[in-house]
């Protein structure tokens, strides 16, 4: 009994903890064998009912915001440090210049970019360099930043180098405090874990149904979302103010996975698998801005990116009578592709004398 009280009181003592905003330091890096009950719970609280960490995963809890103050790291990495967060959470600081949609790096990727199952973005802070099949070279951190960018806010990423893309990619690089460069261990609740495969083959019109008795309330019937006095209340899901076409999240396993373990907003993990993908399924066959990698040609584009992208959207599909993605619409901006996308060149073949 007595073992039992004191069990649960760092149960609780542990949920304080992750609900305090500040002072005491959550953060932790582990193998999911190695965690303590009061850590187990901080994760269980986090997800909220996606699967906990198996034994050789990799956990890590970045730092939150509030911890920093309490690190002995110079006032101006701190600054740094805060300017990063500070442009991941309110992207829109950017918009017309970088950003060209209602996005923040935040509606997105939850918690501040923290959260296992909620694209938490510290990996790419200990996995890159590396090679990424989609564009098919070696990419860094801040390039991977820049895809985001290009694709999620529709926008055009700052420059390589500049004090925007540094301040924003050592945000990430703090983020991942503790763990191991290169790490070769599998990392719990990275990106949007698919959900368990459909019984029945994801279906739009049934999603529809299941769209509008759980996400229209917020994001809309037509999925423009929510805007007061200019400011973004509930991003949108489809139209000039998403995401474009080539976004991540316009995969349908991503955005299943996304919807399931994210939303409804507060109510994560209560659809069901099959309602997720069919929602996701309903969603990505709606009309949004033109993939920046548009040739001109609609079903030469799908063709050409249908291995390493477009087979997991719907683009260049017909949905109700029309051909997705056939149109010249880029949304709010005013360029199809930003130029700070290149192909780059490891041979040595570019060097001249
Ligand atoms: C519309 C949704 C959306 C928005 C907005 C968004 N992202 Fe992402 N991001 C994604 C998706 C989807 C992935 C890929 C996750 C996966 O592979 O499952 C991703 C991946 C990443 C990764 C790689 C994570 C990893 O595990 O390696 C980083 C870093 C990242 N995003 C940073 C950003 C930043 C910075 C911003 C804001 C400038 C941003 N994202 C805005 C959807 C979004
Ligand atoms: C209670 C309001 C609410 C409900 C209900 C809700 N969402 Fe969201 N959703 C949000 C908010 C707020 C965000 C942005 C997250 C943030 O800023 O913290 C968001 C973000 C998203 C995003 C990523 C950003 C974007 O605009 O693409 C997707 C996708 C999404 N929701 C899908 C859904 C789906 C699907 C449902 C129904 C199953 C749903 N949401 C229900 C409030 C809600």
């Amino acid at each position: 009994m007595k073992h039992r009280i004191k069990f649960s009181s760092v149960l609780v003592a542990a949920a304080l903890v992750f609900s305090a905003t500040g002072a005491q330091a959550t953060s932790f890096t582990k193998q999911g064998k190695d965690l303590t009950p009061a850590e187990l719970e901080i994760v269980k609280q986090m997800v909220q009912g996606a699967a906990l960490p198996t034994e050789n995963e990799l956990v890590h809890i970045p730092p939150s915001i509030d911890e920093l103050e309490n690190t002995d790291l110079h006032p101006k990495m701190k600054e740094a440090i805060r300017r990063g967060h500070d442009l991941f959470v309110n992207t829109q600081q950017l918009r017309g210049k970088n950003v060209f949609n209602n996005m923040n790096c935040s509606s997105c990727h939850l918690a501040d970019g923290r959260m296992p199952y909620g694209g938490p973005v510290w990996p790419a802070a200990i996995d890159l360099p590396a090679y990424r099949p989609k564009n098919g070279h070696v990419n860094n951190l801040e390039e991977r930043i820049a895809g985001c960018f290009t694709y999620s806010m529709n926008g055009k990423p700052p420059a390589y180098g500049s004090d925007d893309m540094l301040a924003l990619s050592l945000y990430h690089q703090w983020l991942a405090t503790g763990v191991p460069m290169f790490s070769k261990d599998k990392i719990y609740g990275r990106g949007f874990p698919k959900p368990a495969d459909p019984e029945l083959k994801p279906d739009a019109a049934r999603g529809k149904v299941a769209y509008e008795a759980n996400c229209t309330v917020c994001h809309g019937a037509d999925g423009a979302g929510q805007t007061e006095n200019g400011k973004v209340i509930f991003p949108a899901l489809w139209g000039d103010d998403s995401y474009n076409w080539g976004a991540g999240i316009s995969r349908v396993f991503t955005l299943a996975g996304f919807t399931k373990h994210n939303m409804p907003l507060g109510q994560p993990n209560t659809l069901s698998d099959q309602e997720a993908w069919d929602i996701a399924q309903y969603i990505d066959s709606q009309e949004r801005p033109q993939d920046p990698r548009y040739t001109g040609n609609i079903k030469e584009t799908r063709e050409k990116y249908l291995e390493t992208f477009h087979k997991h959207t719907m683009y260049g599909t017909e949905y109700n009578g029309k051909v997705l993605g056939d149109h010249d619409n880029v949304g709010h901006k005013d360029f199809l592709k930003p130029d700070i996308l290149r192909d780059r060149d490891f041979t040595g073949a570019a060097v001249k004398p």
